[in-house]
């Protein structure tokens, strides 16, 4: 497999998949306590591997109070992250997808990871997903992010990103071996 340079990208927004398709209407809410529980409820059936399902607490709820949790943010070296969930209105309690934007202590300054992205099983095939991403995406910029990064594996649940991912303009920049799996762990960066 051959990997472009990040700096060799140059996928605008008027190229990628953000303007070319219908998408769903929806309306991101930041995670609070007040919608904690339909959220996380949403991210298990999204990810349903008990690893990711803790992991996705974990990280849910240092978002929420990132002073009490200092040990385990140096131990996973992120440094900032935040939350939303996707409803289908403002007033609206049904969890359709969830999204977030993390820093990672390692990084450069500019550059955002895609955290625990996903869309509720029944409510996928319905243009949420694409809706998802692109105002997350529409976030990191106006945040001032220049690199938004996401990391996917060759899992089959997670195959059907990868189209998406491209038409958006996430491109490929390496892939890892995951331990004791047949699986790869695919690394892709969008120039913003
Ligand atoms: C990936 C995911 C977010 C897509 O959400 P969705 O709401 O179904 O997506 P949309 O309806 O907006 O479709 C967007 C694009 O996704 C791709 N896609 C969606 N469902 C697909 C399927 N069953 N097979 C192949 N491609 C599919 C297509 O490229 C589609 O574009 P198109 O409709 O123009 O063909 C959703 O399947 C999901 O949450 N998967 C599990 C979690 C995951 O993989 N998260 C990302 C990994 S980090």
């Amino acid at each position: 497999m051959s990997f472009e340079s990040p700096q060799s990208d140059s996928y605008g927004a008027q190229n990628s998949g953000e303007y070319h398709h219908k998408s769903a209407r929806i309306k991101l809410r930041g995670l609070s306590p007040s919608i904690f529980s339909p959220a996380l409820a949403a991210a298990f059936e999204i990810f349903s591997n008990p690893k990711d399902q803790v992991a996705v607490e974990e990280d849910y709820r240092i978002s929420l109070e990132p002073e009490r949790f200092v040990e385990q943010m140096r131990h996973s070296g992120i440094k900032t992250q935040k939350y939303w969930v996707a409803t289908k209105s403002k007033k609206s309690p049904t969890v359709a997808g969830i999204t977030g934007l993390e820093t990672k202590v390692e990084d450069e300054a500019g550059s955002a990871w895609l955290g625990w992205f996903g869309v509720v099983p029944e409510y996928r095939g319905k243009g949420y997903g694409r809706a998802l991403l692109k105002k997350t995406i529409s976030k990191a910029r106006n945040v001032g992010f220049g690199r938004l990064r996401l990391w996917t594996t060759t899992a089959p649940e997670e195959v059907a990103a990868q189209d998406m991912y491209e038409e958006f303009g996430f491109r490929l920049t390496g892939d890892k071996e995951m331990p004791e799996s047949n699986e790869s762990i695919l690394f892709r960066e969008k120039i913003l």
